[in-house]
Parts: C-alpha cells; structure tokens; sequence
C-alpha cells in the first residue's frame, strides 16, 4: 500500500453520501461482508490535516488506533511522520522489526516481554519503556539487572490531567488516570532517580492532555451525524466543556513546561541529551503544536476518522474506514436486519459508543435490541427498500479497535467527476493486526 499527500482542490468523495456509499458498494459487491474497507483518498487527506494542524512538529502514529502494519507503514513513508507510540510491550517488540523508533505510550508489567527486549540489543535500541515511577524500573530490574543486560530506554509519563478550582461533586479531576507524576518537583526527583539507577537511559518525556486531545468540543448538530442527536443537555454539557478545556488548556501550557524544564535541567546536568517531548493527539494537535516544550505530537485516530471525532470544532475527518453489514432479512415492512452490527467501542458507555448507519440515509437502530452481536434491525424509512443481500454502511466510534472485528481491510479508492463519485475501486488488501495473528490488546 502507498499513500501520497494531496494537493488543495482534490476531490473529497464523501462529501457526497448519495453517490460515494453506492460506489462503494458496487466496488465490493463480489465479496461477503461484514467487510470494512479504508478509503486511500480520505486517508491521505486526513493525513495531510493532521500535518496541518501540528504544524511542522513531526507526527508520532499512535498504533492503537491503527493496528495494520501496512497502513502504519504507508503513513510513515509520508514525510512528516516518524516513529510510532506502541501500545504494549509484545506489540512494541513486534514493530520494532519494521520501524526503528517506537515509544510503547503505556508502562509495562508483562516481565515475560520484558525478559524478550533484554534479550535483543537491536530491540533495546529501537524501543523506549514509559515509565512513571520506580516500580517499572524495579520490574525491568527483577528480570535482568544493569550489568546482565543491555541499556533500556525509558521515558517519563507525566500527568496532566486537570482538577478545576472549586470542582465541587460534579467535575472532580478533567482527564485521565494515569500518571502520578503531576509536578515540577515530583518529576525532577523521578528523572534523579532513573539517572541513579544504572542499565537506564533517559530520553523522552511524554505529557497527553487527553482532555483536550479526546473530548470533542462541537455543538449537537454542528458534526453531521449529531445533527440527529441534539439536545439541550448535551449542548450545555459541551458549553461546560469547553470551559474546562480553556481553563485546562492554561494549566497544561504552564505544568508541561515547568515540568519538562525540570527533567530535562537533570538530563542535561549529567551529560545526556531529552531526545523528545511528546504530547496531544488527534483532538489537540493544533493547540499542542503552540506549545514551545513540546518537540513532537502523537496522532492516530484522526486517520481514520471515527464518529466520536465528528465533534470537534477544529477539524473534520473524512470518514476513511468505514464497515458493510449485508441485509439478512426483512421482519417487517418498516424493518431491515443485518448480519453482524455489534461492533460497540470502549470508554464510558453510551450512545456515542455505538456505530453508526451511515447508508441508506435515514435508518436508525431498534432502542430496545441496539447494535446486536449476531444481528442488527434498522428501521425508518430508509429500511423499507432494503432487499435481503443489500449492503448497508457504518461507521465505527473508534479508530483501531474497528480492526479487532476484521482480518483484512479492503483499500479502496474512489473516482470523482463534477464533486460526485462515479466508481470505486479496489486498489489493495491490507491486514489488520488480527489478520496477522496478532491480538495485543
Ligand atoms: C499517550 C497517548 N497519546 C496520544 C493519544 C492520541 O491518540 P489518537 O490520536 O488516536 O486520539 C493517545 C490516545 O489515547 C494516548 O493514549
């Protein structure tokens, strides 16, 4: 698979729903579905926007929200990208075959791996640990100490969730769980620690607003698919939102700074060099590229882009995956079923977790039986025309985890004449994580 960048005014298929879904069905109409197919122009125009919105900082793909070697291969070869943040130890291990710099973005308890990373120096070359307290170097340690082994790349995962003054019940902490290192000070005396302690090496630090880079700041109705979903609630839910963002977006300018001066002050101080400060994602590029600490950003969903990325102000993904359910089966007038369908995403459930029928127009799911594992009714009437065979189309709420349903993803590439797609072809077949037998995650 190769990808080029596009140039302004090429043709955006999917913006015209009522000749891109049929295109699309008829260039995979000899293949049995459930299928999930990436669309190679709006691939490369959502990655040619998120270079955009970092701004000259270079993209680190964020894995998990791919999970094909070949398309993290074709993105890698666009320039701007480098290097990928790995999701766990095996998966780290398993792409530093095929990329030379990857950051596993999570801390690792899986000694079994890490006994595997010690065993290869190339490995130990190619892949930087997360760590974000003693404990993970004590783990890498316990397998093999600093004379037995070679030196192991690590970086600090630092904490920049943000706890609003006076929170009172209803917000408590904006952001994530993940790192305690959350100060100056706590993130000076962990880099001491890591440079006491020998077999380590210290050069990265990673800072991910995930309040910024993962919560969508768009009103109901202003992101397509919501238009159908506005409500009063859910818009002040999101004026709320974006206050908190604002005031978190301050927060984290000031402690990633303050931070990273610190660590870096203790690197520096002993001889060695930070070779990269990452932070952000799909969500937050273009406020994280503002950022003077920061050297590089990590991106990965905004390359597919799923629905829950429909929500932000910022930007607008082209939907490049997108899946094929067949209808099975007609129990009414007004109702269509379709194999498969229960493709449910992660995070707080909700409906913004479900997939989305995007084709025919006009469907929706059954409240009471919703995304089903084996079956899926739509009704409305975009379902009465349905015969049994017809291919409806859905979008997923996340990026990688689409690929944890299918072995292979169908590439395609659609042709456009006067802004309406005429055909589609296939142009590839590409596998997914699991279609190499691999299930990281
Ligand atoms: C550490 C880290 N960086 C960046 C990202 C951004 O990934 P994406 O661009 O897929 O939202 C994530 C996603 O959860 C993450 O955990």
């Amino acid at each position: 698979m190769r990808l080029t960048l596009p140039t302004t005014g090429t043709p955006q298929a999917w913006s015209d729903p009522a000749s891109y879904w049929p295109a699309l069905s008829a260039a995979v109409a000899d293949r049995p579905g459930p299928l999930v197919t990436l669309d190679a122009a709006a691939l490369e125009h959502n990655a040619g926007d998120l270079l955009r919105r970092a701004g000259g900082l270079p993209v680190r793909v964020a894995t998990k929200s791919v999970r094909s070697r070949p398309v993290l291969q074709a993105v890698l070869g666009l320039p701007g990208y480098a290097g990928v943040l790995a999701y766990t130890l095996p998966e780290a291990l398993w792409a530093a075959g095929w990329c030379d710099d990857v950051v596993l973005g999570y801390p690792t308890a899986d000694r079994v791996a890490v006994a595997r990373l010690l065993g290869d120096e190339r490995a130990c070359r190619r892949v930087t640990l997360m760590v974000d307290s003693a404990e993970h170097l004590d783990l890498v340690d316990s397998v093999a100490g600093a004379g037995a082994r070679p030196e192991v790349r690590v970086a600090l995962d630092l904490d920049l969730s943000y706890e609003p003054p006076r929170a009172g019940r209803l917000t408590g902490r904006v952001g994530v769980y993940r790192s305690p290192v959350a100060t100056a000070a706590q993130a000076r005396e962990l880099a001491r620690q890591v440079l006491a302690r020998p077999g380590f090496r210290l050069v990265g630090v990673m800072g991910y607003e995930a309040q910024l880079a993962g919560v969508g700041d768009a009103l109901a109705g202003t992101g397509g698919p919501l238009a159908r979903a506005r409500s009063a609630a859910a818009d002040a839910r999101t004026l709320l939102v974006r206050r908190l963002q604002a005031a978190s977006w301050q927060d984290v300018l000031e402690r990633r700074a303050v931070m990273v001066a610190a660590v870096r002050e203790v690197v520096e101080s002993a001889g060695g060099t930070l070779e990269f400060v990452n932070g952000g994602g799909t969500g937050s590029l273009h406020l994280t590229r503002q950022d003077p600490s920061v050297t590089e950003v990590a991106a990965g969903s905004g390359l597919f882009g799923p629905t829950l990325f429909d929500r932000y102000r910022a930007f607008s993904p082209a939907p490049a995956t997108a899946f094929a359910l067949p209808v099975v089966r007609r129990p009414g007038a007004g109702v269509a079923t379709v194999l498969g369908g229960g493709w449910v995403a992660s995070g707080p459930p909700g409906h913004d977790r479900l997939p989305t029928p995007v084709w025919p127009p006009d469907v929706s799911l059954v409240t009471h039986e919703g995304a089903g594992e084996v079956q899926t009714p739509l009704r409305g009437p975009g379902a009465r025309d349905l015969r049994v065979g017809d291919l409806t189309w859905w979008r997923h709420a996340k990026a990688g985890e689409l690929c944890e349903h299918t072995d292979e993803l169908v590439v395609v590439r659609p042709r456009t004449a006067a802004g309406a797609t005429t055909a589609a072809e296939v142009e590839d077949v590409v596998p997914t994580y699991r279609g190499e037998g691999k299930a990281f995650l």
